[in-house]
């Protein structure tokens, strides 16, 4: 598949999706979160990837929903669009394989709202990261409302979103939105090295992991406890969880097929 405002290149196990929309600092639009959507689906259905990495041309990671269009919108578009956002970051949360965000510059709005949707975020010190949508008449509208709230808490999260301030690498990171700050120039080599971590464990363990602690934050914990439980019960009857188990016992590293 050929992608118009991003590019997808496929590295041994690991994926990097990068968003490429330079006239606009990397802004979505509708055609970009269509691509967007389209790219988790192919990415999700290749049996081969096994991590995936989310990242932005240029100086910015995502500069946030697309302006020039947004301008344009009324009520009834309004919903469409947010509707639009909300499909392509669900969907890239609930992705199969595990999404490391590498925030390389500016993550604002829409922008921040992608790297909310990723399962472990690395940033850039030279990284900008906030939700400026109340500077512009709106409120965040993929997503940022509920996911931030989530992580960090609503008080934090109405700080954030109420002044719209902007923020840096280090500032996210002392919040508990970003997981490592890394000198720019180390930033793709460690988002790598910590993909390739991944990538050597058993995938559908990651996998099912990444969706127990998804579940985690929406139901009660009687109800996540079964969900694990269920999970657990699936994996033991995969053949990498023998592989696994019976490596440790015969002392040697455990070679895992995903089966
Ligand atoms: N949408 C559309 N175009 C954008 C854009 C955006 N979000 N961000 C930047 N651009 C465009 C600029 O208009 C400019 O285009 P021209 O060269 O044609 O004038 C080009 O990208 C370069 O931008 P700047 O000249 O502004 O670059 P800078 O380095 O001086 O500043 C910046 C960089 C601080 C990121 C600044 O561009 C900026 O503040 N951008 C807007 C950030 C923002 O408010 N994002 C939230 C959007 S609302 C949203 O995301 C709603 C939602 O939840 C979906």
């Amino acid at each position: 598949m050929v992608y118009e405002n991003l590019m997808l290149e496929v590295k041994d196990s690991v994926a990097t999706i990068k968003i490429t929309r330079p006239k606009a600092l990397n802004a979505l639009d509708t055609a970009t979160l269509d691509e967007l959507l389209e790219v988790e689906k192919e990415v999700d259905d290749n049996d081969t990837i096994r991590v995936v990495i989310v990242t932005g041309e240029g100086k910015a990671f995502v500069s946030g929903g697309d302006i020039r269009e947004m301008l344009a919108l009324d009520a009834v578009s309004g919903v469409d669009f947010s509707n639009k956002g909300h499909v392509a970051l669900s969907s890239l949360e609930n992705m199969k394989k595990p999404v490391i965000a590498a925030v390389n510059g500016y993550a604002l709005g829409g922008g921040l709202e992608i790297a909310l949707a990723c399962d472990i975020i690395y940033a850039s010190e030279k990284a900008v990261l906030g939700l400026p949508e109340v500077t512009l008449g709106v409120v965040p509208g993929f997503g940022g409302t509920q996911r931030l709230a989530r992580l960090i808490g609503p008080a934090r999260a109405k700080e954030l979103i109420l002044t719209g301030a902007r923020i840096s690498a280090r500032e996210a990171y002392d919040l508990g939105i970003v997981n490592k700050v890394v000198p720019d120039d180390e930033l793709m080599n460690e988002v790598y090295a910590l993909a390739s971590k991944i990538a050597r464990v058993a995938p559908l363990a990651v996998q099912l992991a990444k969706d127990c602690i998804n579940v985690s934050t929406n139901v009660d914990i009687e109800s996540g406890l079964r969900h694990e439980a269920h999970a657990f019960a699936i994996l033991c009857g995969t053949e990498d969880k023998n592989e696994g188990m019976g490596a440790f016992l015969e002392k040697r590293p455990a070679v895992f097929r995903g089966r």
